[in-house]
């Protein structure tokens, strides 16, 4: 099989592998593998302010860690036939979003906020949830997610071909639920406490469980 990159696969590297040109498969067939392999991923649930100041909230799990100084997070939103997602609109306008931390008790709620719904529809309100305005950042947080990173717009990338835009945010606040322990002598948040949710493919979310502590070699 050709790879297209100049490089064909040895018929015996193929003996019981699926090999698998990435251009000859279709963009949903790319998705599901990508979002099959590339986990779990953690979901951003990003909070915004839209136009007359209604608050727009949506999960991203196109989303990352880029670095600590100064703290930088990735998320990648997607442009719909029609445009832009709210998301980006709002960030590009405001210059401003809160990450908020989607935690185990939060996976069904969250999900309601991912609804395809017009711009004028306040996600907060659909869930039953309540928007808080950040006191650093324009932008609103999910009053009561026991963690929330606020970010300013630090630059917006545009990923070629791909529908898609790459918002990178730089962490000026963190807010923690005071209840929330650190792990002794450190600034850990206790994973046993947080409960962070995964993002599997399609409808599936890895929740926290057995979790592993692993010394490094050396
Ligand atoms: C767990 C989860 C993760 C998602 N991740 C992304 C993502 O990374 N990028 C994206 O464009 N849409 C993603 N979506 C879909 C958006 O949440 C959805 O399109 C939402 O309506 C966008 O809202 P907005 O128009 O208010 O920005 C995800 C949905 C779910 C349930």
């Amino acid at each position: 099989m050709s790879t297209g990159y100049g490089k064909s696969p040895s018929p015996e590297s193929d003996e019981g592998v699926r090999s698998i040109d990435t251009s000859e498969i279709s963009a949903s067939e790319r998705y599901q593998l990508l979002t099959s392999l590339v986990v779990p991923r953690p979901i951003g649930w990003i909070s915004t302010w839209g136009s007359g100041d209604t608050p727009n909230l949506a999960p991203f799990s196109y989303f990352s860690a880029l670095s600590h100084a100064p703290i930088l997070v990735g998320v990648s939103v997607g442009h719909r036939a029609t445009g832009p997602k709210d998301t980006l609109i709002n960030i590009r306008n405001r210059l401003a979003f809160c990450a908020n931390v989607v935690t185990a008790s939060q996976l069904d709620v969250m999900n309601l906020t991912s609804a395809e719904v017009g711009a004028a529809v306040d996600e907060f309100e659909l869930a039953g949830l309540k928007a808080e305005p950040s006191n650093r950042v324009d932008a609103p947080y999910v009053d009561g997610c026991p963690a929330v990173l606020e970010c300013v717009l630090e630059q917006e990338v545009a990923l070629g071909a791909a529908p898609n835009t790459l918002v990178i945010g730089r962490v000026v606040g963190i807010r923690l639920d005071a209840s929330l322990p650190l792990i002794k002598g450190r600034s850990e948040v206790d994973p046993e406490a947080l409960l962070p949710v995964g993002r599997l493919s399609g409808i599936g979310y890895a929740m926290p469980g057995d979790i592993r502590k692993i010394a490094r070699p050396g």
